[in-house]
């Protein structure tokens, strides 16, 4: 292993040594079974474990049924759905990476259809199929959008309902096998909702100024953090502006990580957006995109994680738009951030780590694959040096030249 790359070096947080700086960044699958992992879950994660990513987050897990942003998103509210995850943190565990969980709360963001049927909320067709929409709870009734349900301002029991939800959610992950705990307040759900004073327009303790907008996530830290072992990493997801008019600031961020700090965060993950308008990555009904001023090119979220890390004094994780390995390792060489998040990309292809290890020279050997497959990469690797095999193939005699080097291999 080459070892001046940083992508390819471990991090230690906490009890915890996450072997590469690669995550895979939650990525809802819609798959479950009222609430429970399905095959789907299994199948999709223990890929990018082959993949050999170093931290491997399951999907956003709604800490109670109401919490789901559709009716087959992954709940986390019995022992039961927490069992189903044990195969999954096990594979991940025999792979080398670490298994990591969201705890999320879709707020008024729940009850909807899945991204492919349009990611409106959930409506009579969708009852008549055996998925009726259910309660939308919110810090305040605004909606979403027009046309959204108007979701019921939460009481201070509905508040303590939802630590202690976030608090029990965390003791079942923890026995499920995770070892690395994000708590998700991006994206327009229910924490990143209190925060924003777009969708925030209370006026007890949980609004108001800044500090009145934090008091709701950071209870939920509290109690988290004590629910959890010492040695295991705590990560928040924060949306570090809204790229709204009027909507949550990164200088808030800043000012929210250092709190985030005190409180036992580790890691801040900065992604952005999402507190208006239609779910991420989809197109309205008007067919524009979603109400945001934001510009979503290649690592476009990069500088937030930078002025997080370097004004707060925090550990980030970068996201958006991180697809390239150069692009990656910068990011990581010029301090920017301390983990390379990346989602689509790792869709497209679950071996990008992999793929990237070998694009930045950090396993010529093919030493990071799982042995199953290592013997045979690494022969594939050797016939790949005669140049342009695949090119050339259409050349016969080329081909026949290339296959008898490969029985004198053998
Ligand atoms: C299919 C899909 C599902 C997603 N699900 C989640 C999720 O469960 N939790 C979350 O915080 N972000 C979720 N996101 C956002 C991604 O984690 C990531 O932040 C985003 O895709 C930007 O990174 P990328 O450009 O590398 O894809 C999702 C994105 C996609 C495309």
């Amino acid at each position: 292993m080459v070892t001046d790359s940083k992508l390819f070096s471990p991090i230690k947080i906490r009890g915890v040594t996450i072997p590469n700086r690669i995550v895979l960044s939650p990525l809802c699958m819609y798959s479950a079974n009222n609430g429970m992992a399905s095959d789907w879950q299994f199948a999709h994660l223990s890929t990018f474990a082959r993949g050999k990513t170093g931290l491997i987050f399951a999907e956003a897990t709604a800490v109670e049924a109401r919490g789901r942003i559709t009716p087959g998103c992954l709940g986390i509210w019995t022992d039961e759905q927490a069992d189903a995850l044990k195969p999954i943190t096990s594979f991940i565990e025999r792979m080398g990476c670490v298994p990591g969980f969201q705890l999320a709360h879709a707020g008024r963001k729940a009850g909807t259809k899945t991204p492919w049927n349009g990611g409106l909320p959930l409506d009579d067709e969708d009852t008549k199929a055996g998925n009726p929409p259910w309660e939308i709870i919110a810090p305040s009734d605004v909606p979403v959008a027009e046309g959204w349900v108007v979701p019921r301002a939460m009481d201070n029991n509905d508040i303590n309902d939802i630590v202690n939800a976030f608090a029990n959610a965390a003791v079942r992950a923890i026995k499920a096998g995770f070892k690395v705990i994000e708590i998700h307040s991006a994206h327009g759900y229910l924490l990143h909702s209190f925060l924003s004073p777009l969708a925030n327009k209370r006026n007890d303790e949980y609004g108001g100024d800044i500090y009145g907008r934090m008091k709701l996530l950071l209870q939920v830290v509290d109690a988290v953090r004590e629910a959890i072992p010492e040695d295991i990493p705590l990560f928040c997801r924060i949306s570090a502006v809204d790229g709204l008019e009027n909507g949550w600031e990164i200088d808030d961020s800043v000012i929210l990580a250092r709190k985030l700090e005190e409180h036992g965060v580790d890691v801040v993950d900065c992604s952005a957006g999402g507190i208006s308008g239609a779910p991420l990555f989809r197109v309205n009904n008007s067919g524009k995109p979603m109400k945001t001023n934001m510009d979503r090119g290649p690592g476009f979220q990069v500088p937030y994680a930078d002025k997080v890390k370097n004004e707060a004094g925090i550990k980030t994780m970068a996201v958006g738009v991180i697809v390239d390995p150069n692009q990656a390792e910068e990011i990581l060489q010029s301090d920017k951030a301390d983990l390379i998040a990346v989602g689509r990309e790792l869709m497209y292809n679950p071996f990008w780590a992999l793929h990237a290890a070998q694009a930045l020279n950090a396993d010529p050997e093919f030493a990071m694959w799982p042995e199953q497959y290592k013997w045979g990469v690494n022969r594939r690797g050797k016939l790949a040096e005669f140049k342009g095999i695949r090119d050339e193939v259409i050349d016969e005699k080329k081909l026949d030249s290339h296959l008898s080097e490969i029985h004198k291999q053998k």
